[in-house]
């Protein structure tokens, strides 16, 4: 097929040989099936911040780290430098991530690199060697879906004692390969520490899952394991090979003082959301 055009600079320096195909075209970004010497990868081409939701993303890069203090601050105004820092580390965090995961032994796509702002990595195959299907998108039996679970909250869990949490867990950012899930998509990951929203994030990212493989196996449906997960990880007791006891349940004697606190934060961050709206509307 004709090059595309951000995947030219890579073919002029090498790193890849050939764009062999489209593979798909998501609300971020454009993925491409390409060929690096005998070996088949994939090519992510992140799409401009214009194209994307700026404002939904704040919540995301609470507690994340940035370089420098001045990248921080230019951050906090949504300046244009502020934004064209959040671009960069927006694209940036999905590569670290997808290192960071793969250093820790947990099954993600094998990362190529980074360059010229496309990640290049493994292609995700079914068992005939075809793009791996989304999880989403296939039928499981009882026993699947119990097992897809377990090894689902495993990388849940590797993931956490990582210090991250993925943020947009959904039967559409998981494909499924011959030795089963696999997690994807890593733009939005969450840094577990330094964010307010982390518990909820991970209690929406596992119980996406778990509505989802409840389907097959509506026994996963009665489960508190992301509560569980969490308590652990609070307490400093959470490790990659934790066993969950599986008997979390909630206290409904208590006012749940949890449910307020998020609640104030919430309102917290529509606030914050709105306030860099309008800076942004200023700076423009
Ligand atoms: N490493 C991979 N191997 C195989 N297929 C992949 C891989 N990475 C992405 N894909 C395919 O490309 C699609 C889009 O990728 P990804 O989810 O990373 O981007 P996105 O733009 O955030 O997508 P969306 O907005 O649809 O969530 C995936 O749903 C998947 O089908
Ligand atoms: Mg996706």
């Amino acid at each position: 097929m004709k090059t595309p055009e951000p995947l030219q600079a890579l073919i002029e320096d090498g790193l890849i040989d050939e764009v062999l195909r489209p593979l798909k075209s998501g609300k971020e970004a454009s993925v491409y099936v390409v060929r690096a010497g005998d070996e088949v990868r994939c090519a992510k081409v992140y799409k401009d911040m214009a194209q994307r939701s700026f404002k939904q993303r704040v919540q995301y890069e609470e507690g994340r780290k940035l370089r420098g203090s001045r990248e921080s601050r230019a951050v906090g105004r949504a300046s244009k430098y502020g934004r064209r820092q959040q671009e960069a580390a927006w694209k940036n965090t999905e590569v670290d991530a997808l290192y960071q995961l793969r250093d820790a032994g947990l099954r993600v796509p094998q990362p190529h690199g980074y360059f010229h702002g496309v990640l290049v990595m493994e292609l995700v195959t079914d068992a005939e060697g075809f793009s791996a299907p989304r999880l989403g998108e296939v039928e499981l039996d009882a026993d699947q879906a119990r097992a897809f679970h377990a090894i689902l909250l495993r990388q849940v869990i590797g993931m956490l004692c990582c210090g991250l949490i993925h943020g947009d867990l959904s039967p559409y950012n998981v494909l499924v390969g011959p030795e089963g899930p696999v997690i994807i998509d890593f733009p939005q990951v969450v840094s577990a520490a330094g964010n307010n929203a982390a518990r909820r994030m991970l209690l929406r990212d596992v119980n996406a899952l778990t509505a989802f493989l409840g389907r097959s196996a509506p026994e996963l449906l009665d489960t508190w394991y992301a509560e569980e997960i969490w308590e652990l990880f609070e307490r400093g007791e959470l490790r990659p090979d934790t066993e969950l006891a599986g008997d979390w349940r909630p206290d409904e004697r208590e006012v749940d003082l949890d449910s307020v606190r998020e609640a104030i934060n919430d309102a917290r961050e529509v606030a914050l959301i709105r306030q860099q709206g309008r800076e942004e509307a200023e700076a423009d």
